[in-house]
């Protein structure tokens, strides 16, 4: 069974008379040691699924399974495995930053004798232990973040529920984060984690899915995801010269597409090309392999990031509930 599995789960919000379908008939699976980046605009049931996952919200219909426990009928069972960081920092006033994880530690009911260590261990992960004995409410937003983050950890959970961990956050505290959470999937944790930035998730998310208005769009490798929206996957060559050569060899592979220089971008950069590539996904290194022992003299080989926006671009549609 799949560490995290989430099958026809719906949520209806109601407000008077008007009823609002926040899930609709969403199902998604993780396994056991995969950063699964939950992407989607604002809006599009991202929180509302991570909460039903975190016991703190009801679905309407379907269920959801953590660590072989359904989160409505073993909420307390499925707490004990996992660390769920919402969206929003609670305001904290007058403690200090080991008191606060001290709190956590005592309610996860961690003995006395070991919290110190504990507490250490996470402070040590999230790059805090310098701010020990700091107010919570002195902290810059970053590292609000990342105690947050500690939090969540303290009780050595299985699965992370990590909602927009790095909203709000500058690009050198986003990629700390990013950092961090391979730390902990080194470590064995299985980890969800929202954004709505989907170049940003590409890196580091095993695989990926796409939700709008409740619907899972798409779930699966950013690759694979690619390619079955485009039908092959865009890479951009750049070579230190001899950039002919370099066409006459990726024109003998089969499903290999060079893009002609008459319709090259006129801001691309000096002996570079792009190259369309209709093989398996997994399969492309093949190409810099064959560039490679040709002799061509490759600067660059990647896919670039702005695909990934055009893909998000053309599977969601923009609309709203
Ligand atoms: N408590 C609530 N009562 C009524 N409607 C709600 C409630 N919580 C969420 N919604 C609605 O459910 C839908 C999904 O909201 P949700 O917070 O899950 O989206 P999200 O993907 O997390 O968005 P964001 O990127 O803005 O955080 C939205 O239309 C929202 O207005
Ligand atoms: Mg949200």
């Amino acid at each position: 069974m799949p560490t995290v599995l989430v099958e026809h789960l719906s949520r209806t919000y109601r407000s008077g008379s008007t009823e609002l379908i926040a899930l609709d008939d969403l199902s998604l699976t993780l396994e056991a040691g995969e950063i699964f980046g939950f992407i989607g605009p604002n809006g599009a049931g991202k929180t509302t699924t991570i909460r039903i996952l975190s016991t703190l919200l009801q679905p309407t219909s379907g269920r959801a399974v953590v660590c072989g426990h359904d989160v409505s009928l073993e909420p307390s069972m499925v707490r004990r495995s996992i660390g769920y960081m919402p969206d929003f920092f609670g305001v904290y006033d007058d403690i200090k930053v080991w008191e606060y994880l001290d709190f956590f530690a005592a309610a996860y009911k961690i003995p006395r004798h070991s919290r110190e260590s504990v507490i250490s261990g996470v402070l040590d992960l999230t790059d805090l232990t310098v701010k020990k004995d700091a107010y919570v409410e002195s902290l810059s937003r970053g590292m609000k973040q990342r105690l947050c983050l500690a939090k969540t950890l303290i009780h050595d959970p299985a699965v992370l529920l990590l909602d927009e961990p790095a909203s709000g956050l500058d690009p050198r505290a986003r990629v700390e984060i990013r950092e961090l959470l391979k730390e902990l999937q080194s470590m064995g944790k299985t980890i969800l984690v929202s954004s709505h930035i989907l170049p940003e998730m590409e890196e580091f998310c095993t695989r990926i899915g796409i939700i709008e208005r409740g619907k899972l769009l798409v779930q699966g490798k950013v690759d694979e995801i690619i390619k079955s929206k485009q039908g092959s996957m865009k890479f951009l060559l750049r070579v230190v010269e001899d950039l002919e050569k370099a066409r006459d060899v990726l024109a003998r592979i089969p499903l290999v597409t060079v893009e002609s220089p008459g319709t090259q971008d006129r801001t691309a950069e000096p002996n570079s090309i792009s190259i369309m590539y209709a093989g398996e996904a997994g399969s492309e290194y093949q190409l810099l392999n064959s560039l490679i022992n040709a002799g061509v003299k490759v600067l660059s080989f990647y896919a670039p990031p702005s695909d990934l926006e055009d893909i998000f671009m053309a599977v969601t549609t923009g609309a709203v509930n």
